[in-house]
């Protein structure tokens, strides 16, 4: 990978700069706007490294056959990305997840009037963010409540017990997902049934499913809590802007979208702060910069969603901003499939929030909240409030 030409002020070049990793790997990062969503769907790039040996012969085998499709490996790899995200969106139907609303909204009620008689102050982290995440997570997955708290308990051991605990805490996880697959195969409406009908007998989709499956009921429960809380955080650290929401609960449409505008994602296909991850399939140039086959790049939305050039003054907290394009979900065939059901969560929060507790405040300084100490996860360890 050649050095960058720092002395550039030009501004296609500048959309593009090297930086290295946590790890300190070199890498392509892409912060302008424009630049970030027409390389989001760029099929010169790839979520799979090449450089890596590929280790699904059985996939490769399966998508180099004489019906026309890719016989390069790197090409496989891209067929079988691209056919699992649309495995993906089947799952995620539009249908299925707005009948979630309902039932989302019913248990945000009970909660909040659970925060209203408790005792002061309540925490809306603990007693709102958390416990939504795992009511939605139970219900997409179709299985019983309690077992939200069965996730919680084996994820906490592994981010925070021993080796040993923590190596408990994934076989059991692992072992909860492998026998909801097999449970769910006979085929069905629901969530997982429906993700193992579209992915068939090809066992690349299968291994993915069982991947997708484990995280959710694990670390995929943070990038929504967080930003649960980080919805309350921006709205109640202006309380000028809350109150507008509470004399005009319309602007909650567009207030949610610039919520997620400023939302610092990290998913779990984002390793660190830096991006979404893709790599180049073949030598290029593209905005002056020479790119190699291999090369990271990573797809800065967070700065994309700063980008004046689309954003004016983004570093403002505007509930009328319309259009409001943020790229917090990706862009493109690999963008969240979750992105509807997220949002709806975020809604249905703040809607309630704002007709529960109209007078609600911070019952501290948003200076004094503190964020989460480990470095894949931005969030709240409390969020105290009054009214
Ligand atoms: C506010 C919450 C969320 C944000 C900001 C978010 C953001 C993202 C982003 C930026 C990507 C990468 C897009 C790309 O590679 O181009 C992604 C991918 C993904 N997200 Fe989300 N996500 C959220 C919630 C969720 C939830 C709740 C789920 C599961 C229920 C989920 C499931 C996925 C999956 C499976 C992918 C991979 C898609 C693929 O490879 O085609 N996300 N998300």
């Amino acid at each position: 990978m050649s050095e960058p030409d720092t002395r550039s002020d030009r501004q296609d070049e500048a959309d593009i700069s090297m930086v290295r990793t946590q790890t300190g790997r070199p890498a392509w990062q892409v912060n302008g706007h424009a630049a970030v969503k027409s390389l989001s769907h760029d099929p010169r790039l790839s979520d799979v490294d090449p450089m890596l040996p590929h280790t699904r012969p059985d996939a490769i085998a399966s998508t180099s056959d004489s019906a026309g499709e890719p016989t390069d490996p790197d090409l496989a790899d891209q067929a079988e990305s691209l056919g699992w995200s649309r495995v993906l969106r089947k799952a995620f139907a539009t249908e299925r997840i707005d009948a979630l609303r309902p039932r989302i909204a019913d248990r945000v009620r009970s909660l909040l009037e659970g925060v209203a008689a408790g005792p002061r102050p309540p925490d809306l982290h603990s007693q709102l963010s958390v416990p939504t995440v795992s009511f939605v997570t139970c219900a997409l997955l179709d299985v019983p409540q309690e077992d939200g708290h069965h996730f919680r308990t084996c994820w906490e051991a592994v981010k925070t017990g021993t080796q040993a605990e923590a190596g408990q805490g994934q076989a059991t996880l692992l072992r909860y997902v492998r026998a909801l697959m097999a449970s769910r195969q006979q085929g069905g409406d629901d969530f997982v049934s429906t993700m193992l009908t579209a992915a068939g007998d090809n066992r690349a989709y299968l291994d993915r499913a069982l991947k997708f499956l484990t995280s959710l009921v694990s670390k995929g429960r943070e990038t929504p809590t967080n930003a649960l809380d980080w919805a309350l955080v921006l709205l109640l650290r202006d309380p000028a802007q809350y109150d507008s929401l509470v004399r005009d609960p319309r602007l909650i449409g567009p207030a949610v979208e610039e919520i997620l505008r400023l939302f610092p994602v990290i998913s779990g296909k984002i390793q660190g702060p830096e991006g979404i991850r893709r790599f180049a399939l073949h030598d290029f140039e593209e905005r002056a910069r020479a790119l190699r086959r291999g090369d990271l790049i990573l797809l800065n939305v967070v700065g994309a969603n700063m980008d004046t050039s689309v954003f004016p003054e983004p570093d403002r907290f505007d509930p009328r901003r319309t259009p409001n394009p943020h790229l917090t979900f990706g862009y493109g065939p690999h963008s969240c499939p979750a992105a509807r059901l997220a949002k709806i969560e975020i809604q249905v929060v703040v809607e309630l929030v704002v007709e529960r507790f109209p007078t609600l405040r911070l019952a501290i300084d948003a200076e004094e909240l503190r964020f989460k100490e480990r470095p894949t996860s931005e969030g709240f360890d409390a969020l105290p409030v009054t009214w």
